[in-house]
């Protein structure tokens, strides 16, 4: 190379003579105070981690682009699916649910699968899994959920006992249970998985019509699957296999892409499906709302900088457009809060001006001052820093408001679990699987419980039974031959 490189500076800009040799007194030292490049140099470094993310912490991404193939338009205002052909830059980050930071990339865990679309009206982000159901449908429940997949106070370790007791305590679990237990709870890349919105949420028209819409993201890579053996090999040879083949890919070219797919309610219909479609335990079968296709998500660009726009990716289920709604989902309802606050806690009070969170529109509000105030609102008046004003300072735009939603019922902590059926929607799902599938699902989940409590077994296996007496039987089965089967040091507590 014969280019000079660009000179380097203090983080102040100026020019910097030695960055090999720390300032001493003689050449055997000891160092001057003075030399404030050291201590910079060494404070940085002690600034350099910020907290992971309390769920999802382990994660890939990429940069790319949504192409709109079908017109959805009689749904939805949303700008971005205005027009066939129109193209939406967009980030998504799959992850995994309960691996902190430096976890293995091919373990068994739900991933993560969320998406921001840089829309020309603001950010919209899905916030979604591989998986259509949860666990839980209550959010009061989901600290509880998740303390049982991190470690175990006193042992530091995972325990599939406060697993396997919370989820045999928790019937409305099975179906998700069941999903990651299967193939699907193991992919080899997030290249060879879908993603789903999961929630209900909501679209509306220009005519003020709303539609409860389900989210799909369908691999055009195919579905592929690891078995617990193989994910052995891959951890024992990289911790890093989704990273690898993720980043591989796209560097080389070979874009992964996922139809964009939705299924579409008329808001009147809630009231008559035998189910309750704002359940997140529940699927909404296709036959009754079959998928509509919308376009095509394709990744196509790495990250130049994996901690600025991955790690500081703040993604939220508050973060939707116009013509894009929310739904009564308890689940959901609970999660407009969660994901803000967290940000502001994880990365700041202004997260949402950091480059990759940044709307790729203009920004006019009016929220004032506090750590990492860099950015600028431009509105071309420095008057204008309060609403409402006579100084011509951004104003609200009652065109883009969302149509009324008549809600009712008495205020009280239902039920969740009365006259709910926990047993269908996962017994459908079992019967679509064939046999070879059937028999991983049994050896995973025998495989999952080794150190369980007996009595905590039997409930689960109570609730399989309910399923499908094969369910339970099949499990049953796998449990007397697992081969590893009560190790006295797997039977954490
Ligand atoms: P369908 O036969 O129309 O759809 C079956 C769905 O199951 C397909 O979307 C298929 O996904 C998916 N699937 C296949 N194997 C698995 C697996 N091991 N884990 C998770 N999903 C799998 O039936 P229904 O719509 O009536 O649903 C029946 C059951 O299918 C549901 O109870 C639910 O468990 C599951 N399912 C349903 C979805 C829905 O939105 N209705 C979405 C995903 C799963 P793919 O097309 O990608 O192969
Ligand atoms: C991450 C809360 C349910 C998908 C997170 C984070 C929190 C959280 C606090 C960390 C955010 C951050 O620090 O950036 C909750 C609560 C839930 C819930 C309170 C239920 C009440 C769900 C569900 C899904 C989901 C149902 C999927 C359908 C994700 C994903 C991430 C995440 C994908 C990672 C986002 C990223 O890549 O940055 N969740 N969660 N969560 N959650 Fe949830």
């Amino acid at each position: 190379m014969t280019q000079q490189p660009p000179r380097m500076t203090t983080t102040a800009g100026a020019p910097i003579a030695d960055n090999q040799n720390s300032l001493t007194a003689g050449p055997r030292g000891p160092v001057l105070m003075q030399d404030y490049q050291l201590m910079e140099k060494l404070a940085h470094q002690n600034r350099e981690r910020i907290p992971e993310r309390v769920v999802h912490a382990k994660g890939w991404g990429a940069f790319g682009t949504l192409t709109v193939t079908h017109d959805i338009t009689r749904y939805t205002r949303a700008k971005l699916f205005g027009a066939v052909g129109k193209k939406t830059d967009l980030l998504i980050r799959f992850s995994t649910v309960a691996g902190e930071l430096g976890a293995a990339d091919a373990e068994r865990d739900v991933r993560g699968f969320a998406v921001k679309f840089y829309t020309e009206e603001g950010n919209w982000d899905v916030v979604g899994n591989n998986t259509p159901v949860f666990f839980i449908r209550d959010p009061l429940k989901f600290p509880d959920f998740i303390h049982t997949q991190k470690r175990h106070p006193r042992t530091n370790l995972r325990s599939p006992t406060a697993m396997w007791d919370f989820w045999s305590l928790s019937p409305e679990s099975l179906h998700q249970v069941t999903i990651l237990m299967s193939d699907r709870g193991l992919p080899p890349s997030p290249r060879f998985m879908n993603g789903y919105g999961s929630h209900t949420y909501s679209f509306w028209n220009d005519q003020g019509e709303r539609f409860w819409v389900k989210f799909h993201f369908k691999t055009q890579q195919g579905h592929k699957h690891l078995t617990n053996d193989e994910a052995a090999q891959v951890v024992g040879r990289s911790r890093e296999s989704y990273q690898e083949d993720l980043f591989g890919s796209i560097e080389a070219g070979d874009f992964p892409r996922w139809t964009l797919q939705v299924q579409v309610m008329p808001e009147a219909d809630a009231d008559k499906t035998p189910y309750n479609p704002f359940d997140l335990t529940k699927v909404w079968p296709h036959a009754d709302y079959p998928l509509i296709d919308v376009g095509v998500v394709e990744l196509n660009r790495n990250p130049d900088n994996y901690f600025a726009e991955i790690e500081q990716a703040a993604f939220s289920p508050s973060n939707v457009v116009p013509g894009i709604g929310h739904s009564p989902d308890k689940m959901l309802q609970a999660r407009i809060f969660s994901y803000a606050d967290a940000h502001r806690y994880r990365l700041g009070t202004h997260y949402e001006a950091l480059p990759v969170n940044q709307p790729k529109c203009p920004v006019h509000h009016y929220h004032k001052d506090g750590a990492m105030r860099f950015f600028r609102n431009d509105t071309g008046n420095p008057d204008a820093y309060y609403e409402p004003n006579s100084l011509g300072g951004p104003a609200q735009d009652p065109s883009v408001a969302e149509p009324p939603l008549r809600l009712s019922g008495d205020v009280a902590r239902h039920d969740h679990r009365e006259g709910n059926d926990d047993y269908s929607q996962p017994r459908a799902l079992f019967t679509l699987m064939d046999q070879g599938q059937k028999s991983r699902l049994f050896a995973n989940i025998a495989a999952a419980m080794q150190g369980v409590p007996h009595a905590i077994v039997e409930r689960q296996l109570g609730h399989f039974a309910q399923v499908h007496p094969d369910y339970a039987e099949g499990v049953r089965r796998a449990l007397a031959q697992a081969t590893d089967a009560a190790r006295p040091e797997t039977a954490v507590p």
